[in-house]
């Protein structure tokens, strides 16, 4: 079922999808997860997002809480780059490089909705030509569907002129919906390799395979004891802020919290996730004035290979204008007792 509920920000609405096994609050601010409510082992619905109260905090804050961000997730190396012999700049938002889109990416954006049928809604952005300075006209869709544990995002998008893209959903995940950090979860994420970052968290083109290194999560690991390890991608990362390059087609990542037996499942089209745990969350506060510090949650943020632009032969982040970018993620629930 889907309700729709107006707010007091002018075109923006709370959506509200449920049936007997999950429940997500979503706006069209931004595509925004605000809730996610999914059963404990003693069937006790929770949320397990992290989020704000108000609409106004997702307006004013960073951190992308929930968000869809775009229309290029993660960093372009100096906001700058080259496509079909044109020279493109974009705006420096973090640090000396371009970030989640720039200054107002689609994350800060009002999209139109549409409802599909009673278990899915269409959202629609136009972004002009030259928006945060990227070429083309572009629409992109997103498709919210809910279907017994599962929420599937599927993303669709096409353009007027040659761009690029890489869309994701920027929610961070806390299964045990008290507990005030994700260390204690155990992670698995079907990689054997992951991008290499500097200092300022952008990809340096090089590749480390995880054999040996904290970041090898073939096998379920506990958060805790992997992000203490003394790793110089570890302490550039600040913790885990890295893509990780997926070896299979589905199912590549699992979070579980033993405490509440819940079990996160995430299948993707995509050829990889920037995994990110909060690392810079700042003690900001959010739901219910519960203040979220390093560590609160962690996204799994499925997408191309960040800054793809400047280090692959053939960017897969290229959308040509005729061709139509589609791709899409499962999050799916269960309990584990
Ligand atoms: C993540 C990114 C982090 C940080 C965060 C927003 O996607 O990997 O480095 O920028 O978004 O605070």
């Amino acid at each position: 079922m889907i309700e729709i509920n107006p707010t007091s920000h002018d075109k923006i609405v709370k959506i509200i999808m449920y049936n007997n096994q999950l429940e997500i609050e979503l706006t069209n601010y931004g595509c925004t997860i605000l809730k996610f409510l999914a059963p404990d082992k003693f069937d006790k619905m929770g949320d397990v997002v992290l989020g704000y109260d108000s609409i106004t905090e997702y307006q004013q804050q960073d951190g992308y809480l929930g968000a869809i961000v775009g229309r290029v997730a993660n960093r372009i190396k100096k906001g700058k780059f080259i496509l079909n012999g044109i020279e493109y700049s974009l705006a420096i938002n973090n640090g000396p490089n371009h970030l989640h889109g720039g200054i107002e990416g689609f994350s800060y954006k009002i999209f139109d909705y549409l409802i599909l049928n009673e278990n899915s809604i269409r959202f629609t952005y136009i972004s002009a030509d030259m928006e945060e300075g990227y070429p083309g006209e572009l629409t992109l869709n997103v498709i919210y569907t809910l279907s017994g544990n599962s929420l599937m995002i599927t993303y669709n998008a096409y353009t007027t002129k040659d761009t690029i893209i890489n869309i994701t959903n920027h929610s961070y995940f806390n299964l045990s919906n008290c507990a005030d950090n994700i260390c204690q979860h155990s992670l698995r994420v079907d990689a054997d390799e992951i991008a290499c970052i500097d200092e300022d968290g952008l990809p340096t083109g090089k590749f480390l395979c995880v054999k040996n290194t904290p970041f090898d999560f073939n096998e379920q690991k506990i958060l805790k004891e992997q992000i203490n390890k003394k790793h110089e991608q570890m302490l550039l990362g600040k913790g885990i802020d890295h893509p990780f390059i997926f070896k299979s087609k589905e199912n590549q990542v699992e979070l579980f919290d033993t405490d509440s037996g819940r079990k996160l499942t995430v299948s993707s089209t995509l050829p990889g996730a920037q995994i990110y745990t909060g690392n810079f969350l700042d003690g900001r506060k959010g739901k219910d004035n519960k203040h979220y510090f390093k560590h609160a949650g962690i996204c799994i943020e499925t997408q191309n290979l960040p800054d793809a632009i400047h280090i692959e032969k053939n960017p897969s982040t290229i959308l040509r204008k005729n061709d139509i970018y589609e791709e899409t993620t499962i999050y799916t629930f269960n309990v584990i007792k």
